[in-house]
């Protein structure tokens, strides 16, 4: 039996199915998705998850209508606005992944401005993924390795796990325990690709805006259920 994960990341998937089966438009469901965010960032750090994080825009998002990019961006910023003071009282710290220079400034600002307000909280960090991919993460690390290696600031002989990692925009987050993909969808779409390494998966048909605390609570306690092995026997573990 695992103990509660340390670090949960969650893929918000079916805002737009959710829309789409009300007759609505596909905004409607992201609308309902940013209220279901709020809620269960708040349980989550009642549950005394150390670390949460947060798909919310993809480096392949970019490919939608501009009008729905449009419509994300904006949400983000109310839902910034509207959300900081709850992050306080929750002693929650917001950080963020991925490169931010591509956002429009408005995004950019309203982020930091939160980071800023709540960097001293000592809770939960919640770790928002925005403009971000999994293998640009990558690319990005390498080419700074790279970068290092030729000034002789790294030894190539020296280079490691560690060595990676520490220039992953995730350098301070832990491995992610428990990977949430809600929508009934079964796929990474380009998250987290390194820090999920050993991460265990969960899928739910649930679609994003009906995501309810219970059933993050029946993934944590699914996650419970499983034996975690990373490579050893069941019974080198007992
Ligand atoms: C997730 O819902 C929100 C983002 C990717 C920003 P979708 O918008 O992907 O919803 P579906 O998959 O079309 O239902
Ligand atoms: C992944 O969802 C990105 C976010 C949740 C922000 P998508 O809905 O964009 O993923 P794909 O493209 O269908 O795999
Ligand atoms: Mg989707």
């Amino acid at each position: 039996m695992s103990k509660k994960p340390k670090h949960v990341a969650i893929i918000m998937d079916g805002n737009g199915r959710w829309a789409t089966k009300q007759g609505k438009e596909r905004f409607a469901g992201h609308n309902r998705g940013a209220k279901t965010v709020s809620k269960i960032v708040e349980h989550a750090a009642k549950e005394k998850i150390e670390y949460l994080t947060l798909f919310a825009f993809s480096t392949e998002n970019w490919n939608r209508p501009a009008e729905e990019v449009n419509i994300l961006m904006k949400l983000l910023v109310s839902s910034l606005r509207k959300q900081f003071s709850r992050l306080t009282e929750n002693n929650i710290k917001l950080s963020s992944i991925g490169n931010l220079d591509l956002l429009p400034s408005i995004v950019k600002e309203e982020l930091s401005y939160v980071k800023n307000k709540t960097k001293n909280n000592t809770g939960m960090v919640l770790t928002l993924a925005l403009n971000y991919g999994g293998k640009e993460e990558i690319i990005d690390a390498v080419k700074t390795i790279s970068d290092k290696v030729k000034n002789s600031i790294i030894l190539p002989e020296k280079v490691d796990e560690s060595t990676i990692i520490a220039h992953l925009y995730t350098r301070n987050l832990p491995p992610v325990d428990l990977l949430i993909r809600t929508s009934g969808e079964e796929r990474i779409s380009n998250f987290l690709l390194w820090h999920i390494a050993y991460a265990e998966l969960y899928f739910t048909k649930t679609l994003w805006p009906d995501f309810t605390k219970e059933d993050l609570n029946i993934a944590l306690s699914e996650y419970c259920k499983r034996e975690r092995r990373f490579g050893k026997t069941s019974e080198q573990l007992n």
